[in-house]
Formats: C-alpha cells, structure tokens, sequence
C-alpha cells in the first residue's frame, strides 16, 4: 500500500496558469473521484481527532465542504458553513481576506457558535494562508475554540502554513507541494 504522501501526489494534478498566469493550480478533484484515496485522507483526519472532543466544524466556501461535512459526521460534531459574502441569509459577521489569486469576504452566522465551543477548521488547501486566517478571526470573535486548521494540500513556498504557525495557530496538512 502506498504511502498517504504518495498517494496524494498520485491523484493531485498540477494545472499551469490557472486561473491566472503564474499559477500552479493544484486540482484536488482527482482525489475525490477515487472512493480508497478519499477514503485513506479521511480515515487519517478523523483518527487524529477522534479524541478531541470536537463540537463543530467550520468548512471554507467551497471547497473546504467536501471534506469538512465529511469529518463533521465522523467526528459527531455540527458543521458551520463559513461562506463567501451574500450568501448566508441569517445575521452574519465577516472578514475581508486575500489570496493567492483575488481577494473577497468570508462570513458566518452569528449563532453558528457558542463561546467555548471546540472547532476544527477545515478547507482543502493552505496558498498564502489569507483564506483560514480569515476564517479564523471569525471564529474567535463569536469565542470559539480553535483546535486545529487542517488542510489536505500545503504550498510552503507561499508562506501560508509558516505565518499561521508563527501566529499561535496550529496546522496540520498531509502533503507539500514544493
Ligand atoms: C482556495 C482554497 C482555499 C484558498 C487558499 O479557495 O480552497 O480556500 O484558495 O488560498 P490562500 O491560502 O491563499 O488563502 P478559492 O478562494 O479559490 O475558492 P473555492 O474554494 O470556491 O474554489
Ligand atoms: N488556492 C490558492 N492557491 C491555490 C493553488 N495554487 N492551487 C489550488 N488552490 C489554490
């Protein structure tokens, strides 16, 4: 059996130049499509936080979804949607962020957490890290507690990973993409 690291360089494809020129962009779907190597990213996710008595998880619009509604129901916790703006209907805070490739606003419902609740945040990939730092603020402004950010993919050279480590932020990501 190959190894987790391996495998997700199998099922990760590299696309140059998008969206913009200058962009190496790292496609997940590969790996969603295959149901074992899924399944290999998930298992290992929800062994590491099986004990940690998580009450939420917090998913990054979009593609933080797809595996944090997965690990919600693993782990028996709720999952909060943090959506980019003007999409969630009930009263919301937000923070503004930038990325690798644009900028925007992350928001959440006001009562999707309660002061002192355990969270995981959870979204596919970490570039400049602009996105889960966002996330983050969010999260600590309605008092949440954040125990970890998880990503499957980490692009070092961006410095993302670094910067939120450096900030008292714990990461955990699977594979680095040089
Ligand atoms: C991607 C990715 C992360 C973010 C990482 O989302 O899913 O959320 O970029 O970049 P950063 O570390 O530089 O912030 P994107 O904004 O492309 O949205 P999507 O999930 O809707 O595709
Ligand atoms: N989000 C930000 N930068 C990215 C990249 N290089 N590949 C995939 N998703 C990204």
């Amino acid at each position: 059996m190959p190894s987790l690291p391996a495998l997700l360089r199998e099922h990760i494809r590299t696309i140059p130049d998008w969206p913009k020129p200058g962009v190496q962009f790292r496609d997940l779907t590969p790996l969603y499509l295959d149901a074992g190597a899924f399944r290999r990213v998930v298992d290992a996710l929800v062994q590491r936080h099986a004990g940690s008595d998580i009450d939420r998880v917090a998913g990054i619009d979009a593609r933080g979804f797809i595996l944090g509604a997965v690990l919600a129901h693993a782990l028996g916790a709720g999952f909060i949607p943090i959506r980019k703006q003007g999409k969630l209907p009930a009263p919301t805070i937000g923070e503004a962020y930038a990325l690798e490739y644009g900028q925007g606003v992350l928001e959440v419902h006001t009562d999707a957490i309660t002061p002192g609740q355990r969270l995981l945040l959870v979204d596919d990939l970490i570039a400049t890290g602009g996105t889960l730092s966002a996330a983050r603020r969010l999260i600590e402004r309605l008092g949440g507690q954040l125990v970890e950010a998880v990503a499957i993919a980490d692009l070092p050279d961006l410095g993302g990973s670094a910067q939120l480590r450096d900030s008292g932020l714990p990461i955990h990501t699977l594979i680095q993409f040089e």
